[in-house]
């Protein structure tokens, strides 16, 4: 299996946490997470996957240094290719996909920023991909959704037992992907996953058992909460 992680996003909203760790504002999966670098946590749950063989990153030219580091420091076996990300995530996606080796017939993204996914939940999304051609690991959401208006005015309440929050991995068959990638771009769609642009294709995506835990690191809270859940895993 394919595995395509967008990492070239900037972390502006991890606020304090720059400071806190004596760091200029940069790319956040670089922040320090007990002893290792956020991205090193996803790369290595990948490397311990069975099924994926191959792992593209996505990022900004300036993290490469970087990046290069994190992958001397954990010296994996699996092969690694640096792709050159874009100004936004469906856009760094989308030069991930035209990066792919020609024989890649499906393929799972997954965040960069969601650094405590399991080895089983890449497994089960791979396994996931002999059935299906589109697929999101989800998890029922907790919280009642509300829908607004722009003067915060609710609009309204979703039931929620049809509510289901989309994590990473996302997969897919490659040539739909990039079909709806294409049309996404020539139509100026804008969106924050791939599903989405399945969706808005017509073609049928199915929801795989994601993981509670499997959080996307955004602010100085998730920060604190990934580590206390990676202590755990290790002790
Ligand atoms: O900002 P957010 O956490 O939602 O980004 C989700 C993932 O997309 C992160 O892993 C981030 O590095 C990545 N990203 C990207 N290219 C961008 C913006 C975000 O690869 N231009």
């Amino acid at each position: 299996m394919y595995l395509l992680i967008p990492a070239a996003g900037s972390g502006k909203r991890m606020g304090s946490e720059w400071q806190r760790q004596g760091k200029a504002q940069r790319n956040k999966l670089l922040l320090d997470l007990i002893g290792k670098p956020v991205l090193a946590w996803t790369l290595l749950a990948a490397e311990a996957s069975s099924t994926i063989e191959w792992i593209g990153i996505m990022g900004q030219p300036i993290d490469f240094d970087d990046f290069n580091q994190i992958l001397a420091d954990l010296n994996l076996r699996k092969p690694v290719t640096l792709i050159q990300g874009g100004s936004t995530r469906q856009e760094s996606v989308y030069n991930g996909l035209q990066a792919l080796p020609t024989e890649a017939q499906h393929v799972l993204i997954h965040d960069g920023a969601r650094c405590l996914a399991t080895p089983e939940l890449f497994d089960r999304c791979s396994a996931s991909l002999k059935q299906y051609d589109g697929l999101v690991a989800a998890v029922a959401v907790k919280d009642t959704i509300k829908v607004v208006d722009e003067t915060m005015s609710i609009q309204d309440t979703p039931d929620r037992a049809n509510l289901w929050a989309a994590q990473t991995p996302q997969g897919f068959s490659v040539p739909l992907l990039k079909q709806s990638h294409d049309e996404g771009k020539a139509k100026g769609w804008e969106v924050t996953d791939d599903a989405a642009l399945f969706e808005r294709c017509g073609l049928p995506v199915y929801i795989v058992p994601g993981e509670e835990t499997n959080l996307k690191v955004t602010t100085p809270v998730d920060l604190a909460i990934a580590q206390f859940i990676l202590q755990g895993r290790t002790q």
